[in-house]
């Protein structure tokens, strides 16, 4: 391993131990952003265009009112656990793929395996990571599934397929969501640029790795063109035994689609408000999602979720599990492994507390009627 905090991107070195005044998962995000510069900081922090989606995400959540209950029997409360594609999670509460970690740590991705795994959390590498997928599940004691984005050479997109079933990954995560770079201006007003040592680290030999430049002419150029299809989720299907997930679905009929391709489950997302800008918070269209699929294909969930309130208003709403992207980088960037771990269980004992205060003695018990209406 690296020695922690001697790059020029960090301007502080690593926390050593947590201090108390360190509660919360906004807490976690002020540490990181004293501590990275502005240009890693406008990549980690950063949506596209005027971030309207980004703050949606965040509004929507504040906006949706919980319904205290009391005195209720809680002699049978079986925790927090689920099921999900086979796999038993201790909480719903997974990472999402997020490229570059060397970006917040020098260890990268080994740092964030370790801190799951302390946390006994599910980790989606993305196909972006900083550590190659394979040094990754060397590491790694803890569930993990790999975030896959169809590259223009099919051929070396199953490659990918097949090395992360090799290496032991239990699900393939499709994102399909960013098929063209987007208008990311706060990248771009920083000059975004990935520093020496760290680099897309499975993509090593292929074109254009580094889907963060932006070229003007990428659509005509024909960019569309050899974007991924329905077909190729089939195509995909068809070359894995792996179950099929499809992250970036915002749309009801999309969703449909979806169950009607046989994915194994949905990620309702809008990627952190890193794609489409002034499409709609993904908590406010999960409703609908779970109304068109009736109960056809599990559906996950992710964009804003800082507080353990937040898990318990998207499972409301019909998610059987979440995913945090920021949060965790932020605790990464802070403290490693540890803070890692530690915002991992900030959200869980949030959302136990939650579950507490809304008559929620399981994750089964948990449903509309959790959220306050009018
Ligand atoms: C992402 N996200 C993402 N998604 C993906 O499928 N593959 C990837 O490589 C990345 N990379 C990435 C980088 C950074 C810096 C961020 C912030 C996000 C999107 C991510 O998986 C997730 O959808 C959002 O981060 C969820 O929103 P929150 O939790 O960050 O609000
Ligand atoms: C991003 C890509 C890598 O959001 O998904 O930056």
């Amino acid at each position: 391993m690296t020695a922690s905090g001697s790059s020029s991107r960090f301007r502080k070195p690593l926390l050593a131990t947590i201090p108390p005044e360190i509660v919360a998962v906004a807490d976690y995000e002020a540490w990181a952003r004293a501590r990275l510069d502005d240009n890693v900081w406008a990549y980690l922090f950063g949506g596209t265009a005027d971030e309207i989606t980004l703050r949606a995400n965040r509004d929507a959540f504040d906006r949706l009112h919980l319904t205290p209950r009391v005195l209720g029997d809680f002699s049978g409360a079986s925790g927090t656990r689920r099921t999900l594609f086979g796999q038993v999670l201790d909480y719903p509460i997974l990472l999402a793929p997020v490229a570059y970690h060397k970006l917040a740590h020098d260890d990268g991705e080994l740092a964030t395996v370790l801190g799951a795994a302390a946390a006994r959390a599910g980790f989606v590498v993305s196909t972006h990571s900083s550590v190659s997928l394979e040094e990754i599940a060397r590491a790694a004691q803890t569930p993990l599934w790999f975030q896959l984005y169809f590259k223009t050479d099919r051929g070396f997109t199953r490659e990918l397929v097949q090395r992360a079933e090799v290496a032991g990954y239990s699900a393939l995560v499709v994102t399909v969501d960013a098929p063209v770079n987007t208008m990311r201006n706060r990248e771009q007003r920083a000059q975004f640029h990935l520093p020496p040592g760290v680099d897309a680290a499975n993509l090593r030999g292929q074109p254009s790795a580094a889907v963060h430049q932006i070229d003007e002419n990428s659509l005509c150029g024909g960019m569309m063109a050899t974007a991924p299809t329905w077909q190729d989720i089939a195509w995909l299907q068809s070359i894995t035994k792996l179950p099929v997930i499809i992250k970036g679905i915002m749309s009801p009929d999309d969703a449909l689609l979806a169950a009607q391709h046989g994915a194994a489950g949905i990620v309702v997302s809008n990627h952190g408000g890193r794609t489409l800008d002034t499409a709609c918070a993904s908590i406010h269209v999960l409703p609908r999602i779970v109304d068109a699929v009736e109960g056809r294909l599990p559906l996950l969930f992710d964009g804003g979720i800082r507080r353990g309130t937040d898990v318990l208003k998207a499972l409301a709403l019909g998610a059987s599990a979440v995913l945090i992207g920021r949060p965790y980088i932020y605790g990464l960037a802070a403290a490693g492994a540890v803070g890692v771990a530690h915002v991992l269980n900030i959200l869980r004992t949030e959302l136990e507390v939650a579950m507490a205060l809304t008559g929620c003695p399981t994750l089964e018990k948990i449903d509309r009627n959790v959220i306050w209406r009018d």
